[in-house]
């Protein structure tokens, strides 16, 4: 799948961000290895804390499924930036190949343009046992 399509997904399910206090509605889309595609919305809460950004919400819907690697990650939001919080970066990270060779496709000053999270999370923390 093209990283346009992926990020067209992402703007499609900002629709259903729920995002009452901070008014920032944000869609990710995860291509996992093997086709499948899973998306996600910021859900937020009266207890800000508890919110959950949108990228870990679609993970979360494909991991439930099974999925275990991703490919490549857009994000979308309703405005002229986006791009996913060190949290989310940490989280990408678990499910993507050692080296992060993944995809990150967001929105800087109003253009689509991607990174690879290798870029995104230098130095990633990992648990070698
Ligand atoms: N948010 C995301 O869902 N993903 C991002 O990449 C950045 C931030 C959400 C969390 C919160 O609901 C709102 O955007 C403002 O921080």
């Amino acid at each position: 799948m093209e990283d346009t399509a992926l990020l067209d997904l992402a703007e499609e399910v900002a629709r259903n961000a729920y995002s009452p206090y901070s008014k920032f509605s944000v869609g990710a889309a995860i291509l996992w290895k093997g086709g499948e595609v899973t998306t996600g919305v910021n859900v937020e809460n009266a207890s800000y804390p508890l919110t959950v950004c949108a990228e870990r919400n679609a993970v979360a819907s494909g991991i439930a499924q099974g999925q275990r690697q991703i490919s490549a990650v857009a994000v979308w939001a309703n405005s002229e930036n986006v791009s996913p919080c060190g949290a989310c970066r940490q989280v990408l990270a678990e499910f993507s190949d050692p080296d992060l060779n993944v995809r990150v496709c967001l929105v800087k000053d109003g253009e689509p343009t991607s990174f690879l999270l290798s870029a995104l999370l230098p130095e990633a923390f990992r648990f070698d046992t």
